[in-house]
């Protein structure tokens, strides 16, 4: 007989199967053939023993792959040894944190920062230590599931936005004494970015703090990697593991924020510090990323390039002007086909589907690189072309679909 938990298992894994929503992982190998290590070719992995180029990774400037940033890497874990060794309060915070603490303050203008392993982790310790049942939040209704996740284990009441809504977001903040409003600079499925001057100035008016989830923003948009930052907002979470290409994520804010976080996180007091080779080489990247504002300037081209050809091609995207080029589809399965038959012609698309967005705005998620080359992208846009017409797919262009629940 099964125990309670396998047959919860089985049945919860059937129901997931027969929606077409069944997550299954991948695994990926590099060709060298392909020349993968070298930053400037389209990003390309092996599934299966066949070659593809890659339209679903988040390392928009292409700095995964840039030698001067392995090697940073390297000496780091030839400095430092290749991990921390303990938790930061422990033995593992060491003068390789302080020093990318300290860049990324004078980029953004925040007073300190504090260091974790995963912007995943960076956003729930944040939510949960700084709220409690006390708070109300508000925060726009396509907000990371790490957000959501920190705001229900803090106990504050959450009230959600319409997507990108001033109108929305307003009501809110004058009918409820709110403790912070929270959105995301650039959003991870839709690509859209918020208004967040305008928010800004609302969080103000009603002397709200205003927290940005700057996963997707940092280092691609110039707008909020300035001194001026800190100016607009009271809290940014940068990630490292988008545009910087390698991992783990900051909280910056006042240094009584993160003081009051450090003695009281207990992601943070309880977990083993992000390793200093890595804080060594986001420094690295982060160095790197400023010292090379061509790339910016290439993603730029390349989004524009995808934009134009598409228009051409009649491929009906979401309107984004960042990397990420969403192309909505409604239906999870049929997402998933068309994601297939790009495979077929080696292109690996994102096909996201629900809970990570919402009900019947399955869709593809297709971001856009510095390294991916002109040939690349075009041979991109003309299989989608004949993918959607092959398949027959009912598109849907309108935003309703994504406003309707998260
Ligand atoms: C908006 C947003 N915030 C936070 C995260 C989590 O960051 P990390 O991948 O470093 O855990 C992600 C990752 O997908 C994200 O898209």
């Amino acid at each position: 007989m099964s125990s309670l938990l396998e047959t919860k298992i089985a049945a919860r894994q059937h129901a997931l199967r027969e929606q077409g929503l069944l997550r299954q992982r991948k695994v990926l190998s590099v060709d060298h053939a392909l020349n993968t290590n070298a930053s400037t070719s389209s990003p390309r992995f092996v599934f299966e023993g066949r070659a593809y180029v890659n339209f679903s990774s988040n390392d928009y400037l292409g700095l995964s792959r840039v030698p001067e940033l392995a090697e940073a890497l390297h000496l780091g874990a030839q400095t430092y040894g290749v991990g921390s060794g303990a938790s930061p309060l422990v033995t593992g915070y060491s003068d390789a944190h302080l020093a990318l603490e300290r860049e990324l303050c004078a980029l953004t203008g925040h007073e300190a920062a504090l260091l974790f392993c995963s912007g995943f982790s960076a956003n729930t310790a944040l939510m949960k230590t700084l709220f409690d049942q006390q708070d109300i939040v508000v925060a726009d209704k396509l907000v990371h599931a790490s957000i959501i996740d920190g705001l229900q284990d803090s106990g504050a009441q959450l009230k959600r936005f319409l997507h990108n809504s001033l109108e929305s977001a307003e009501r809110l903040l004058a009918r409820n004494q709110t403790s912070a409003l929270i959105t995301e600079s650039v959003f991870s499925m839709d690509g859209d970015c918020a208004p967040i001057a305008e928010l800004s100035a609302l969080c103000r008016q009603h002397h709200a703090w205003f927290i940005v989830d700057d996963a997707h923003g940092f280092a691609v948009l110039d707008g909020y990697r300035n001194v001026e930052a800190a100016k607009l907002i009271d809290v940014q979470v940068v990630t490292f593991g988008k545009a910087l290409g390698c991992q783990g994520a900051a909280v910056l804010g006042s240094q009584a924020l993160i003081d009051f976080l450090v003695s009281n996180a207990r992601e943070y007091i309880y977990s083993t510090a992000l390793s200093p080779a890595n804080a060594a080489l986001a420094l690295a990247a982060t160095q790197y990323s400023t010292a090379h504002p061509e790339l910016q300037q290439k993603l730029l081209e390349n989004i524009a390039l995808f934009k134009q050809l598409c228009r051409e091609a009649n491929v009906p995207l979401l309107g984004s002007d960042t990397a990420i080029q969403p192309l909505i589809i409604g239906d999870a399965r049929q997402t998933l086909q068309v994601a297939e038959e790009l495979r077929a012609a080696g292109i690996w698309v994102g096909a996201i589907r629900p809970p990570t967005v919402p009900v019947g705005s399955a869709r593809l998620r297709i971001t856009l690189t510095t390294a991916h080359a002109a040939e690349d992208i075009a041979a991109c846009v003309a299989q989608l072309a004949q993918v959607l017409s092959r398949v027959g797919v009912p598109l849907v262009t309108e935003r309703q679909a994504t406003d309707d629940h998260r």
